[in-house]
């Protein structure tokens, strides 16, 4: 526990800066289900892969104890309100009540991904190299009609083909950051998030929420090797800084 306290000491989170700490799904051990509250450990004995199982602890703990590090209070003691603001069913996005902080988790493969600022927040993760199944189940086409703008489109058609499965994964990040900092995920219009190709500055353009789009900070992340990642943050976001959050889980585990 030394070792904890002494990684959260940099606790101190201005607004305008968002922490974005990364680990491995292999860094969850049997130690940080002692985190998760009774929904929690629900679900994740019932995820019937080892895989799921340990991107849903790492992704969970890692949550709880960078949050506990911001708000002053023991990993145990930080609890979610998941509860979904269109149907009251416990699986929206994870809220920390009493707190002046916002998170966003993602997992892909081995990457787990926790974004924290003080204001809302968006991450995604997605594997780019060695996918265990192909995109679109095979049929990229249909999913870029199903989730790009025509302008989207017309870009990723236009990129070089060797490219083209980079390009939409990183539109795919973007706008996903983008729905999940607003607290929609996948239940957005993904077609009306519309984001600047991957060539350019990482910038909304457009999103069917009532705020002008350019109040959303857009941010490609270095997530790792043959993965592609992306933060958003509803609001100002001058500085993104990569934390070591397989240390983070280590200290506890
Ligand atoms: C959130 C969502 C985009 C995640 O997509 P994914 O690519 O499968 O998974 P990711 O790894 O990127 O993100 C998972 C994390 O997103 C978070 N999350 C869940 N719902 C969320 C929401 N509405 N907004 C933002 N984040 C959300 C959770 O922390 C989840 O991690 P968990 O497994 O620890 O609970 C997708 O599951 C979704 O859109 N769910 C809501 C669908 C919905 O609203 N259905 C109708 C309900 S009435």
């Amino acid at each position: 526990m030394a070792g904890l306290a002494r990684l959260q000491a940099p606790g101190e989170l201005a607004a305008g800066t968002v922490d974005v700490w990364r680990a491995r799904r292999q860094d969850a051990s049997p130690r940080h289900a002692g985190l998760l509250d009774h929904a929690e450990r629900r679900r994740w004995a019932a995820y019937r892969r080892e895989e799921d199982r340990e991107r849903f602890l790492a992704g969970c703990a890692l949550a709880k104890i960078a949050l506990a590090g911001y708000s002053g209070r023991r990993p145990a003691d930080v609890r979610f309100d998941r509860t979904c603001g269109h149907c009251g069913q416990p699986h929206g996005k994870p809220l920390l009540a009493g707190a002046d902080l916002h998170h966003s988790v993602a997992h892909s493969g081995d990457v787990v991904v926790v974004a924290v600022g003080r204001a809302p927040v968006g991450v995604d993760v997605e594997q780019l190299d060695g996918r265990p199944r192909p995109l679109g189940g095979g049929d990229p086409g249909a999913l870029a009609r199903l989730v790009l703008a025509a302008s989207e489109r017309a870009a990723l058609a236009a990129a070089d083909p060797s490219s083209r499965e980079r390009q939409f994964l990183v539109a795919w990040t973007r706008k996903e950051a983008v729905t999940k900092a607003a607290g929609d995920g996948l239940r957005a219009s993904f077609t009306k998030v519309v984001v600047a190709a991957d060539a350019g500055t990482p910038r909304l353009i457009a999103w069917p929420y009532p705020q002008p789009p350019d109040c959303v900070s857009l941010h490609d992340l270095d997530a790792a090797q043959g993965y592609v990642g992306a933060l958003a943050v509803i609001g100002r976001c001058e500085a993104v800084r990569a934390r070591d959050g397989s240390a983070l889980l280590a200290a506890l585990a």
